[in-house]
Order: structure tokens, then sequence, then C-alpha cells
């Protein structure tokens, strides 16, 4: 269509154009003078045709464009008292129907820990899921060729300041660290988030997970406390009130240990759970590394804490009976619409 043809085309519409109502007198606004409207598109073509076009259509288009501005104005002023008037409603029409939004099983599960914690005084921390290898091993006590690191299969990314490689966070342990950096004792924080791994996925693990850190540090806080605190966490989240503390390893703790939550054994999906044992593996914990401490710059000789990291997957997946941990990242509608939170 000629410059020409799509004038006299715009022309015609809107000297024909007719509102009914206050609705169609906006939506014609819109469709030719909104500032993504039909005048706005020939004004922006109207700057690359020839002068001689410019000199023949210029004056045109603005006329057309005044005669828009007034049909408008007039169906606004006159459109106006009778826009909303019964007659035109037809009530027995049905209702439009607005589908409730659903939770992700992650989001459910990650702010109810969230809850728990904040109800004794932690509050939320975050920290950036591509790290640095400071923060995410050296300042954690992983020394640099230690086989601790072996733990964690890294995925790591170019750093483009040309340095060493930073990494995608294999723990959300990073983000201790940068609260200790930046923060005076007493600290009281725990800090959700994605983490990554270069591992296989299956029904059972996936690259990308998500974990709640929790750390404490204040003057004189022991391991008393922090077995405290968890079994308060087990009676929030699991309504259960026995736990167990394994002894186990990690380099940014001393001592270290893994907590089970008694489950019971009376149902067969009980023993699928806990694998015969009645009791569910819950969380890596332990009383922060004085090395750890220091290397965040807090006084290891003044100031002591426990720190502990769970992992999100498994318990939404026992709480909604989700058999597969893929299913968590594909984004089926079917899926994801079943969630509600119970908060
Ligand atoms: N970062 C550990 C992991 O990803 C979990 C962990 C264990 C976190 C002990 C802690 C802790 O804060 O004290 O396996």
């Amino acid at each position: 269509m000629t410059f020409e043809d799509r004038i006299l085309r715009l022309k015609e519409e809107i000297e024909t154009a007719k509102a009914k109502s206050q609705h169609d007198a906006e939506e014609f606004r819109i469709k030719y003078l909104g500032s993504k409207g039909l005048f706005k598109e020939l004004f922006n073509d109207f700057k690359r045709v020839s002068s001689e076009e410019k000199r023949q259509f210029g004056k045109v288009i603005n006329e057309v464009k005044q005669t828009a501005e007034r049909k408008v104005e007039e169906w606004k002023a006159s459109l106006s008292s009778e826009s909303n008037t019964s007659s035109e409603l037809d009530l027995t029409r049905p209702g439009m129907a607005q589908a409730p939004g659903a939770q992700h099983p992650i989001t459910i599960i990650k702010d109810e820990v969230i809850e728990i914690f904040r109800a004794i005084g932690f509050s939320v921390a975050e920290g950036p899921e591509i790290e640095d290898d400071w923060h995410n091993f050296s300042a954690l006590n992983f020394p640099p060729e230690h086989p601790a690191r072996d733990m964690q299969d890294t995925f790591f990314v170019e750093n483009p300041d040309g340095g060493e490689p930073h990494v995608l966070r294999t723990h959300t342990s990073s983000v201790q660290v940068r609260v200790m950096e930046n923060e005076k004792p007493p600290i009281r924080i725990i800090a959700p988030g994605r983490v990554f791994r270069n591992e296989d996925i299956s029904a059972r693990s996936h690259c990308i997970f998500h974990q709640i850190e929790g750390l404490y540090i204040d003057e004189g806080v022991t391991f008393a406390d922090m077995k405290q605190t968890l079994e308060y966490f087990a009676k929030e989240f699991f309504g259960k009130s026995k736990i167990r503390l394994r002894p186990s390893y990690f380099p940014f703790t001393e001592p270290s240990a893994e907590m089970d939550v008694y489950w019971g054994l009376e149902t067969e999906l009980d023993y699928r759970i806990t694998k015969g044992t009645g009791w569910l593996e819950v969380m890596g914990c332990g009383m922060v590394d004085p090395a750890v401490l220091k290397s965040s710059g807090i006084d290891p000789d003044k100031y002591s804490g426990f720190a502990f990291g769970m992992g999100l997957e498994r318990s939404a997946m026992q709480r909604f009976h989700i058999p597969d941990i893929r299913m968590m990242f594909e984004n089926d509608i079917r899926f994801l619409q079943q969630f509600r939170s119970a908060l």
C-alpha cells in the first residue's frame, strides 16, 4: 500500500467510526491516538518519505488526526452519562472466573522455614548465585587442592576480569561468609537460595536445587544452643519432637553433625521415606570453625556460633508426595497448579 493509500484508508476509517460506549471511545483512542497507535506509526514513516510527499500529505495527516481527536472528545462528553447505565448491563451474564494462583512447592517449603526461624529472631540474608572461590570455598576452610573440594562437584564460570574462575555456588554456606564480613555479632540469619552441582540428573537428584542456610554468632553460643534451636525447628516443621545429632564432617564446622528427626515407623510410607530406620536425615550442622570466623573478620576468642544447612527439595517431595525431583524444574502447569500454601 502506498503512503497515500494508507492516509486515505485511515481518513475513511476515522470519518465513519462510531462509538456506542465509553469503552468504544477509549478503544478508538488507543488504536489511533495511543502511544503505539496508528498515527504514531504514520508519523514515524512520514519522516522517511520524500520532501515532495511531505509537502503533499503533511496537512492532510494533521487534519485527519484532528478529526480523530475531536471525535474522541465528543464521544467522551456525550457518552459519559449513559455509559454505565444498567440497561447496557446484562445482569444474567456469568461472571469472569479468576483462576486462583498456585505457589511452587519449593516456595511453600521455603516460606515455612523462614517463618519458623523469623519467629525466634532470625532474618533473611541473600548472596549471589555466581560466587568467587573465596566465599564458596577458601573462607569456609576448604584449602586449595584439598580433597574436601571434591565433595561438591563444581560448575566453573569464566571470570570476566581474567582472574581465577568463578563458580556457581555449590551451597548457601557462601552467604555465611558474606554476612560475617559485613555485619557485627550478634548475627542471626537464614539464607535461602539456589545452588548448583555438576551431578547427573535423575529422579532423586538434580544439578540445580535449593538450600536454606542458618547462622547464629554471638558471645557464648554453645552446641547446646544449636541442639535446642534444631529441636524447636523439628517440632515446628515436622511436628516431631525427637532429634539426634550424628558426628559428621564439614570443613567449616567443628564439631560437625548430621541432624536426623525421628519420623516413626507406623505406615508403609514411613518405612519407605526413612529407609526402614524410622529416622529422617534433615540437615548438616555444627559449631562454626574458629578459622572461618577469623577469615571473615570475627574474633574467635570473643565469639562463637553455630551453622546449619538443609536442602529443600527432599522436604517438598515428602510433604507433597512428589515422586520425581525433575518435576519441580519442568514448569508443567498441570503439576504446578496443584499446590496451595497452607499459610
Ligand atoms: N554446606 C553443606 C552442604 O551443602 C551443608 C551444611 C553443613 C551447612 C553444615 C552448614 C553446616 O552451615 O554447618 O552440604
